[in-house]
């Protein structure tokens, strides 16, 4: 099939349409974490806020609105999500001027050094507290108008994180619907996100929908493992196949929207996860599990690919969490959520290779990304400047003076660059490649007091010296493919507008 250049643009035109009416469209998914602190050692904010830079973890939730949390926030860049813990509903749905001090008191004051984001009002309310499900769209409102008045209603956005298990006859997801004993207070609170543009906020638990399941559900599919096609779970009435509870779980959250007619508020998933350890009658519950369950969850997230009912649309989710929270009562799982132990070692190590740019901390792939020996110079200036320019590599290292400005030649500064866009690239395959003038190696290519990005703490014993290589050399003129690759970066970025757009077809 062909197409003119007028009629793709009229069509990423047309697509970018499309989606923008989604109120979601515009925002990228993302990864971030709960941070719970019924720890017996819950370390201090600073190293809370340390451990988290050095995980790159750049969105987290609160489950209050701790000043010392707030505060050791504030100036990260680390976006954060704040909460009036259930405790303090009924105070702030029943009084306009308690919600208002709240405001003033928990966002006011900390805003916007300390990047909030959004307000969680009250946790699974219906399910934890239902008797303050009453004021629920009170609280809400009341924020809300607080806000309004400070003007921050715009970068702050309101709602409530809901338990999946609200959401009745999930499977098939077009047949799920909400409970209807909730409907006096879903209504007007769907109402109030559309109104304001939140998200609905919803907790998806795969492991106890598993455990609960009595064997229904396949451990491959509560773990986003990838299925045999004749294993998907079909949804008899649109035909959609499903390869995981989450995607599953999301769009039952979209047709029970669908049903009380809400068909644009866009679901943000609050809390997901897996346990590490659990007790003798929690099998399931090990750090093989969790592992696998994390780890292609974030894949899943950061991969855009959304769910069946709304390809492509972003689908951010919080991980439950950050600690291991030794203080939580009940079966032994309950203290196993966390990816940390209170020292900030992490629990188990993520799967993480070809991610992006979180938790990258895949330690059992050490590979780095250098510059061939032999390559063309001119192919590696050409990749070279490419990295530093579109390809935002923070090349200042490599700046006269600076810790990786020897050796001065191209294939060093070009190993800087490629290796540092592979490891911001999360590793990923294909993102050390440079037009065949780039290559994957094991060996740390760090020397001296140049560091290179993803070799943190294995320098010991392993330092290399590069060689500095001479800047000639034998390879070929650059091929037609090369120029393509390098020359016409808008050409690349339009072709990329249009891959992405299609998958929102
Ligand atoms: C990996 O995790 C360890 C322990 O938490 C931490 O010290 C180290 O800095 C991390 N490395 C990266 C590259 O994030
Ligand atoms: C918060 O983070 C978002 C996303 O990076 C950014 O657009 C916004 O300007 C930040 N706001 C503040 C107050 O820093
Ligand atoms: C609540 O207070 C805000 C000011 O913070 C005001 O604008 C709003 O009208 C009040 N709403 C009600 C229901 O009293
Ligand atoms: C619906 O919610 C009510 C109130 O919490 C509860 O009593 C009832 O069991 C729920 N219905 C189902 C089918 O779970
Ligand atoms: C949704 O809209 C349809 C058609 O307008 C209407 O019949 C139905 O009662 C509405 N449902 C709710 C929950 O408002
Ligand atoms: C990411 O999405 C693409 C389609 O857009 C798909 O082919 C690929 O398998 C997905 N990768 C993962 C890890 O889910
Ligand atoms: C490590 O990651 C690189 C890049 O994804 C990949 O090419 C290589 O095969 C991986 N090695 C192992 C042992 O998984
Ligand atoms: C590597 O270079 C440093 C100076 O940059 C030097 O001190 C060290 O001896 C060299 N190591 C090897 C193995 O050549
Ligand atoms: C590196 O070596 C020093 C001294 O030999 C040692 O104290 C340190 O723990 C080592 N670091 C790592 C990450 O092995
Ligand atoms: C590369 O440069 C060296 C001197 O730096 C020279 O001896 C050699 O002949 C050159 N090789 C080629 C292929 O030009």
């Amino acid at each position: 099939m062909f197409w003119s250049m007028e009629s793709v643009f009229v069509l990423i035109l047309l697509l970018s349409a499309a989606v923008s009416s989604f109120v979601a469209a515009d925002d990228e998914a993302f990864i971030g974490v709960n941070i719970g602190t019924d720890l017996s050692d819950m370390p201090h904010p600073t190293q809370v806020v340390a451990l988290l830079k050095a995980q790159q973890i750049w969105h987290v939730r609160l489950y209050d609105a701790d000043r010392g949390m707030l505060v050791a926030l504030a100036n990260t860049g680390i976006q954060v999500m704040v909460s009036v813990p259930n405790e303090q509903l009924l105070g702030i749905g029943q009084s306009n001027s308690t919600a208002a001090n709240w405001v003033s008191h928990n966002i006011v004051a900390h805003y916007p050094a300390t990047n909030i984001t959004a307000i969680c009002v009250g946790s699974e309310v219906f399910t934890a507290v239902p008797n303050a499900a009453s004021v629920l769209v009170n609280a809400m409102k009341f924020i809300q108008s607080a806000l309004v008045a400070s003007n921050l209603d715009r970068q702050i956005k309101v709602s409530t994180p809901l338990s999946s298990s609200i959401i009745l006859d999930s499977f098939p997801p077009s047949q799920a619907f909400f409970n209807k004993t909730w409907n006096p207070v879903l209504i007007p609170m769907v109402n109030f996100l559309q109104s304001t543009g939140s998200h609905l906020m919803l907790n998806i638990y795969p492991y106890y929908d598993y455990m609960q399941s009595n064997g229904v559900i396949p451990l491959d599919y509560a773990l986003l493992k990838p299925l045999a096609p004749n294993k998907e779970a079909v949804d008899a009435n649109t035909l959609v196949h499903y390869s995981n509870v989450f995607d599953a779980m999301i769009d039952a959250a979209y047709f029970a929207m669908d049903f009380l007619n809400f068909t644009n508020v866009p679901v943000m998933v609050t809390e997901s996860g897996w346990p590490s350890k659990g007790d003798s009658n929690e099998p399931d519950a090990t750090l093989d599990n969790a592992n696998t369950y994390n780890s292609n969850l974030i894949r899943h997230v950061l991969n855009k690919t959304g769910t069946p009912k709304h390809p492509g649309i972003a689908v951010s989710t919080y991980i439950y969490e950050l600690y291991n929270e030794d203080l939580k009562p009940g079966p032994v799982s309950e203290k196993n959520w966390g990816l940390f132990n209170a020292n900030g070692e992490p629990v188990y190590i993520l799967h993480l290779t070809g991610s992006g740019l979180v938790l990258a901390n895949d330690t059992t792939n050490q590979t780095y990304c250098t510059a061939k020996q032999g390559a063309d110079p001119k192919m590696l200036q050409a990749a070279l400047d490419w990295a530093c320019g579109p390809g935002k590599v923070d090349c200042s290292a490599m700046l006269q003076g600076e810790p990786c400005y020897q050796p001065d030649n191209v294939i060093a500064h070009a190993t800087y660059a490629f290796n540092s866009y592979y490891n911001q690239m999360g590793k990923a395959p294909g993102t050390c490649d440079f037009n065949g003038v780039a290559a994957i190696t094991t060996t740390n290519p760090s020397h001296g007091t140049c560091v290179f990005p993803g070799s943190t703490g294995r320098m010991n014993g392993t330092t290399v010296n590069i060689t500095a290589p001479s800047m000639n050399s034998t390879s070929s003129a650059p091929s037609v493919r090369d120029l393509y690759n390098l020359g016409s970066t808008s050409f690349l970025v339009l072709l990329r507008v249009l891959i992405c757009s299609i998958v929102f077809l």
